[in-house]
């Protein structure tokens, strides 16, 4: 976009608009949303992907429409405008047009010809409805509209809904007018706001304290939960990015703690595990959005078989009402794209889901002081962004991770790549020397994450090994902690408390910190990587 628009600027009373890159062509301006017709009359907004836009774009093209860009999108402009020359009103020349598209998608569309009126439905992604005293609202995300109105309505796939001067309507696909519940969100907007800090992102790190508290507050629901599960034999974790990460912390606890056999799946991979789930697996989805479309792909296929459990943040979202059981993570609205407290509070649940299932009580009760071991990092915060100016002039780094700190070293890698743009690997340590080994030298920084417990000889082990290449290492490990302190060349270090079990929930919050300085120092906006987005819907 050359030119800025503040919405109060600009005239009229309704209107549509798309925030991101078009998943099908490449970013530009031409393929920017939102897509008209020929006739520059309707105007349509689309999240999601669509199979059969090549074959759609053929008929339409022979049957003289001419396209301006390259996305799937708009097909679907030229299409109403197709059923409306053959004398459909608006909203049923829509409807025509939704019956011919393969794919997902949310479609919001316009037109000067019944002005002041806005039409919108989905398929397989998400939309919600806002209600305000002075306003309605379309979005695909609650965060988005969380400053305006908690007010929110769910709709179905394949319902239709009309916004005009008469308020909201919803329709299903036979034109029945639907009694919609308006579910209360309890966010409030202040929670959404960045406030005085200079970005999201580090808002969303300092509250992480709160996240667990908050989160800690779900015990209950979470044994209930349990209790109602009765005998499970294997459980199995889904997830995405960060998600995933959680979920293999959740698999490593879960079989050191409770003794269940527990695989962790890649959503985008799943289709090769499903043909192993029975009625005896617990499937556990892992999700901040709970909309994301490769974990929502496998929740429908899971649930056939198995009983399904989503753990999500974002209330009314789509796995929560598919899902036989979920578990809503108390960290509330997360508006950086990268996950930071929403993976916090995914794995205080998580923590808590495990503890409660092998009845480890201590593991319980431990959980209650880690806010205050985060508080502790969160003091150090001007140590790691000192730290950060020697880091940020890497073009690759590696983090060194063995056990319960494996994951740690991937989700540390995770915030680095996606809003520093630094190359960085995530590594379970003891497989450093199976390969990449050979990279590294004395331009390679590598984080080693090295809490007190049985793995730390193994991990000071491989220490040595990068240490004898002459890499420079950067360790996180506890206060005290002389051996580990020699051997780097910088440390952060971590309350001796927090040994290799709780590493996950603390030893994670400094390399967020070090993400998020080191991003700084090379300029870039941590909120908003380019081309990423907080929901992959796509
Ligand atoms: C996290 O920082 C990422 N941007 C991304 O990996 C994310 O975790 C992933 O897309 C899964 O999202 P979800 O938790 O909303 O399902």
């Amino acid at each position: 976009m050359d030119e800025k628009f503040d919405l109060a600027d600009m005239p009229g009373n309704f209107g549509i608009a798309h925030v991101r890159w078009p998943s099908t062509g490449i970013a530009s301006k031409i393929n920017a949303h939102p897509h008209l017709d020929e006739n520059d009359t309707i105007a349509v907004v689309h999240n999601g992907t669509l199979k059969n836009y090549d074959e759609l774009k053929g008929e339409l093209i022979a049957e003289g429409f001419k396209f301006k860009s390259t996305t799937d999108t708009e097909v679907i402009s030229h299409l109403i405008r197709k059923y409306m020359n053959e004398g459909f009103d608006l909203e049923h020349a829509f409807r025509k047009t939704i019956e011919r598209l393969e794919g997902s998608y949310a479609i919001v569309v316009i037109s000067k010809e019944e002005n002041n009126k806005i039409f919108a439905t989905r398929y397989q992604s998400p939309l919600k409805i806002g209600i305000s005293d002075d306003a309605y609202f379309v979005s695909s995300d609650i965060p988005a509209i969380i400053n305006y109105t908690r007010q929110i309505i769910l709709p179905a796939e394949g319902e239709m809904i009309i916004l005009d001067e008469n308020g909201v309507r919803v329709h299903d696909e036979n034109d029945n007018e639907l009694e919609k519940e308006i579910v209360l969100i309890p966010w409030t907007a202040q929670m959404a706001e960045k406030g005085d800090y200079p970005y999201y992102m580090i808002k969303e790190i300092l509250k992480q304290p709160d996240a667990v508290e908050f989160t800690l507050g779900e015990r209950d629901n979470i044994q209930k939960i349990i209790d109602d599960l009765g005998k499970i034999k294997n459980i199995c974790f889904v997830a995405c990015g960060t998600s995933y990460h959680a979920s293999l912390t959740g698999k490593y606890l879960i079989q050191h703690l409770a003794k269940i056999k527990t695989d962790v799946v890649l959503a985008s991979e799943f289709k090769y595990t499903a043909d192993t789930l029975d009625e005896d697996t617990l499937v556990v989805f892992i999700s901040q959005s709970g909309e994301t479309l490769d974990s929502m792909n496998a929740l429908r296929i899971a649930k056939e078989t198995s009983p399904t459990l989503a753990i999500v943040n974002n209330i009314g979202s789509s796995m929560t009402e598919e899902a036989k059981y979920t578990i809503i993570t108390q960290a509330g609205p997360e508006k950086g794209v990268t996950a930071t407290k929403t993976y916090i509070a995914q794995l205080t649940a998580i923590y808590l889901f495990a503890g409660l299932l092998a009845k480890d009580y201590e593991l319980v009760d431990r959980l209650y002081n880690v806010p205050d071991y985060i508080r502790e990092v969160l003091d150090k915060s001007k140590e790691i962004e000192i730290l950060s100016q020697r880091y940020s002039f890497a073009d690759d780094l590696f983090y060194l991770g063995r056990g319960f700190s494996y994951p740690i070293a991937l989700e540390g890698a995770l915030k680095l790549k996606e809003i520093s743009l630094i190359h960085a690997e995530g590594y379970a340590s003891g497989e450093l020397k199976h390969g990449p080994l050979a990279l590294i030298n004395y331009t390679i920084p590598v984080i080693v994450i090295l809490p007190p417990g049985s793995d730390y000889e193994d991990t000071m082990v491989n220490l040595e090994e990068v240490k004898a290449r002459k890499a420079i290492i950067l360790s996180v490990c506890a206060e005290g902690d002389a051996k580990g302190e020699c051997k780097s060349r910088d440390v952060i270090t971590i309350n001796p408390k927090v040994d290799e079990i709780l590493a996950p929930l603390v030893y994670t919050v400094p390399l967020q910190l070090l993400a998020y300085y080191v991003t700084l120092e090379k300029g870039h906006n941590p909120d908003k990587p380019e081309n990423l987005a907080k929901v992959i819907t796509v």
